[in-house]
């Protein structure tokens, strides 16, 4: 399976800051934004990855990220002109794409748990489209999924006024190969964006959306707004602090599913010791 993140978007939302820096470029705690979902990719067995981003912001990600190779993996990069809705990710990413398996994550999502991971590289062969189901106190801002007696899906909507459930949808998302047809069929919304709860209702039309619910021990945070983003920040610090373990270490999910080894970790620590997070890295490698 291969996976993208979609990085691009204009960030109003969080103006000033990102009039000159893209949203995702920006700190969680102690690291990029982007860390995370690709963190999250990498721990679910994804190594090829496409980071799509506006085009001012493109060569920024590139020289944060590489090619990859670094982290024992393989990166591409394109770019989304205008904000065309996330769904215009499966047409940027044709190509990179190909006859495989995809997997969607938005570049903003931060996710963290113990059997995320788990749960998530169980799904890397799906037959249709495979979305996730996460209890919030506040769905109307997401995509929100009802669930049957049976736990299927039995309705999705896009930001409802009056949500028939608590269950958001997260920005992580699986499909087949055939996601790359759907989306050609998919017009524009009202608000000239095409959207994934298009694409998810064109699966649930075929019988083949299915839903995994993330239990109350994952985390799922998002950082569209600066409180939420303040608040992702809070959440990392407190965790990282009192477990003396990170979220989101890139070079660390490298290490732990054997893309790299310990010379290369080495390598990677090395320059980043001044901060602290190049020590932590390096105590990964006593720790083996
Ligand atoms: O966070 C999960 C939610 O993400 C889902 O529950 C919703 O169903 C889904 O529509 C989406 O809702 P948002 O309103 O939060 O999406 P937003 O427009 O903020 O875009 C999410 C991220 O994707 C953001 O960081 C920017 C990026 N993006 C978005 C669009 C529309 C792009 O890179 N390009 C785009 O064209």
């Amino acid at each position: 399976m291969k996976g993208i993140i979609l990085a691009g978007g204009s960030g109003t939302r969080l103006y000033p800051m990102t009039i000159a820096l893209s949203k995702q470029l920006m700190p969680v705690y102690d690291k990029p934004m982007i860390y995370y979902p690709l963190a999250t990719l990498m721990r679910a067995g994804i190594r090829e990855v496409l980071i799509i981003t506006t085009p001012r912001d493109s060569g920024l990600f590139q020289k944060l990220l590489g090619d990859g190779s670094q982290l024992g993996c393989r990166f591409e990069y394109a770019v989304q002109s205008h904000p065309r809705g996330i769904a215009d990710a499966f047409n940027i990413g044709r190509l990179f794409i190909g006859e495989d398996n995809v997997a969607l994550i938005l570049g903003d999502n931060i996710f963290y748990g113990s059997s995320l991971h788990q749960q998530l590289s169980e799904r890397l062969n799906p037959d249709g489209g495979v979305i996730f189901a996460y209890h919030v106190n506040n769905p109307r801002r997401y995509g929100v999924v009802n669930l049957d007696a049976t736990g299927q899906v039995d309705s999705i909507e896009e930001k409802p006024e009056n949500p028939r459930s608590n269950y958001a949808i997260p920005g992580i998302y699986f499909y087949d190969n055939e996601v790359l047809d759907i989306v050609k069929g998919i017009q524009p919304s009202h608000r000239g964006e095409l959207e994934i709860t298009d694409v998810n209702k064109a699966y649930l039309k075929m019988g083949k959306l299915h839903v995994s619910v993330l239990d109350r021990g994952t985390a799922w945070l998002d950082t569209g707004t600066v409180s939420s983003l303040m608040q992702a920040s809070q959440f990392v610090e407190v965790i990282e602090n009192r477990q003396g373990q990170k979220i989101g270490a890139i070079e660390e999910a490298a290490f732990e599913m054997g893309y790299i080894g310990e010379a290369q970790l080495r390598q990677l620590a090395e320059p980043l010791r001044s901060s602290g997070y190049g020590e932590y890295l390096l105590s990964l490698i006593q720790h083996t």
